[in-house]
């Protein structure tokens, strides 16, 4: 666990570890246009990989980017096989540039229920990249706050079955290390494109102390000027863990 008083507290001017954005806005920004769904979502992934190479640029650890919901099953049928293919040939076509890029890639979700050979793509990519230094761009596909902390319940279950964890070891610490996320530091900020202001299921446990920022900004015309806004609006927060302003502002003055 982080010492209270520890580096979390006193982030005020400096830039976010990790930010988690939910990317919404495609099928709008299309339907503007007359064109069908997809087109937007084509144009989102353009804005992806412009967003991933500045956070690769500004030495940003970890961007995590919800790509598909666990609730994204409920959009027609035509629409989610057109995802499916587009995650597939984007994760295809872009892995070697990551690599070259010093970035890791992961995946976090249910990835039980896609395709098996998206899965055996997944699989390669993430291992092609593993060693990677630079960024870590965690794509989140049929992730749910909530299938994430299931499944956590249920590993630390088996554990307690199998007798590897104590029934009395079970604490926040214990659940983080069981959510997908284990190994990344919790997000610092929090970005939803598109108007809508709501966390649809993204990172439940993780968001507890997180920084929002919404902007109306359908994510196809989310630039590198406005990731820049979303970092300066954090820099110039305070955050405060619980405690009071002035035992933040005493802390820093040490
Ligand atoms: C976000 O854009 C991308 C996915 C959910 C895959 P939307 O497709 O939700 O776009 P809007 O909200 O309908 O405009
Ligand atoms: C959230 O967007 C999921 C992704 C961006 C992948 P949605 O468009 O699915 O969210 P709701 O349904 O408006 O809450
Ligand atoms: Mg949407």
């Amino acid at each position: 666990m982080s010492d209270a008083l520890g580096s979390k507290v006193i982030v005020n001017g400096v830039n976010p570890k990790h930010i988690a954005i939910i990317m919404d806005g495609n099928g709008r920004w299309a339907q503007k246009r007359m064109m069908p769904r997809i087109m937007g979502h084509h144009a989102g992934v353009k804005a992806v990989r412009k967003i991933v190479e500045y956070c690769a640029k500004e030495h940003i650890e970890v961007l995590s980017l919800f790509a598909f919901s666990s609730e994204n099953w409920r959009r027609p049928k035509d629409e989610v096989s057109l995802l499916m293919e587009l995650f597939m040939s984007t994760l295809q076509s872009q892995v070697d540039k990551l690599d070259k890029n010093n970035i890791r890639l992961r995946i976090i979700g249910d990835k039980s229920a896609f395709p098996e050979k998206l899965q055996d793509k997944i699989s390669a990519a993430e291992a092609q990249t593993a060693n990677n230094t630079g960024l870590t761009l965690v794509i989140a596909a049929n992730y749910g706050g909530r299938w994430d902390i299931a499944q956590a319940v249920q590993n630390i279950v088996a554990g307690i079955k199998t007798g590897a964890i104590a029934e009395q070891a079970i604490n926040e610490e214990l659940i983080d290390q069981y959510l997908v996320t284990a190994d990344l530091p919790e997000p610092d900020l929090f970005i939803r494109s598109g108007g809508e202001e709501r966390v649809s299921n993204f990172l439940l446990w993780q968001l507890a102390y997180t920084e929002f920022f919404f902007t109306d900004v359908l994510w196809p015309d989310f630039d590198q000027a406005m990731m820049q806004r979303a970092i300066d609006s954090f820099k110039g927060r305070q955050r405060r863990f619980g405690h009071t302003g002035e035992q933040i502002i005493d802390k820093r003055m040490l």
